[in-house]
């Protein structure tokens, strides 16, 4: 595509055709590349999803410079998009630098907070063309270094999503509807009715986090209730980080990283791959 793309025209095209674009969150350039690289075998879209917590560890503008390179290389259309910022100020330090999807995340504050911090967002982005996600609703898990516990979850209420769409201008929006941030202890119980309430109210695209240990049954119905993104972090870290410690303990003398991490790419890749094929998003890049 050659250039990075905001989330508009992918995530519409998924809503009129009923897919999800996958959302697979990165961390450094081994893991742009196999995310990357498993897009385009299934000429899949695909969202490349950074935290304040990769951006720290791994610099902003790396980050930034690595996803351009994706898309400049690769003739599928790729998004790199901030996950659950926090901050106006950090969110403007990546326009700044050419990103073009943002996700705003003041769903700890109030309600009045939420929509004036995100309106403020949405002016800002859409000044610099970029598109913005927030989230209305309370997750529970981990994210970064921020853990919010099952008594603190709250779900997205339906007629206030209309509300906050219209008063902040957002472009999507993140719901909560009973996923979970990281791995789940029991089987989740997703809120299939509410997800069609909200669907039924709100026009904009609907995001689904969490989506690790979800089953594919869930997420696919998920996706066929509305969800047009579909966040996965957590499911994708674990086959990279055991097929490091696989290698390395295979190999108890191996040094060079361009050897065990050509083996985590692999083991994570084919992940990718499955996740893909469930959002249904190959074969529409
Ligand atoms: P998981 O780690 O549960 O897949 O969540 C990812 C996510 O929602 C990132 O925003």
């Amino acid at each position: 595509m050659a250039y990075l793309m905001n989330s508009k025209d992918l995530l519409r095209k998924a809503q009129q055709e009923r897919y999800a674009v996958p959302a697979f969150n990165i961390h450094n350039l081994e893991t742009i590349q196999t995310v990357v690289e498993a897009a385009v075998e299934l000429r899949s879209p695909v969202i490349l999803a950074a935290t304040p917590g990769t951006m720290d560890f791994a610099g902003r503008a790396y980050i930034q410079a690595i996803a351009e390179t994706a898309a400049k290389l690769n003739d599928i259309p790729i998004v790199l998009h901030l996950d659950h910022h926090h901050t106006y100020e950090s969110i403007e330090e990546s326009l700044k630098l050419g990103t073009k999807s943002v996700m705003i995340d003041a769903s700890q504050k109030n309600f009045e907070e939420n929509i004036s911090i995100t309106k403020m967002v949405v002016e800002t982005a859409h000044k610099y063309g970029a598109t913005v996600e927030a989230e209305l609703g309370k997750l529970v898990g981990q994210e970064d270094d921020l853990i919010i516990d099952d008594c603190d979850s709250a779900y997205t209420d339906p007629d206030l999503a209309v509300e906050f769409v219209e008063r902040t201008g957002v472009d999507s929006l993140a719901v909560a509807i009973g996923t979970a941030h990281g791995l789940y202890k029991s089987e989740p119980k997703l809120d299939f009715e509410r997800l069609t309430k909200i669907r039924e109210k709100v026009s904009v695209p609907l995001v689904l986090h969490g989506a690790s240990g979800v089953p594919k049954k869930d997420v696919q119905k998920c996706i066929e209730l509305g969800c047009t993104k579909v966040n996965i972090s957590t499911e994708l870290k674990i086959p990279f980080s055991s097929g490091l410690r696989e290698y390395l303990i295979n190999h108890p003398e191996e040094m060079d990283p361009r050897k065990y991490m050509k083996h985590a790419k692999q083991e994570m890749k084919n992940v990718a791959i499955e996740k893909i094929l469930m959002c249904g998003s190959a074969g529409k890049a």
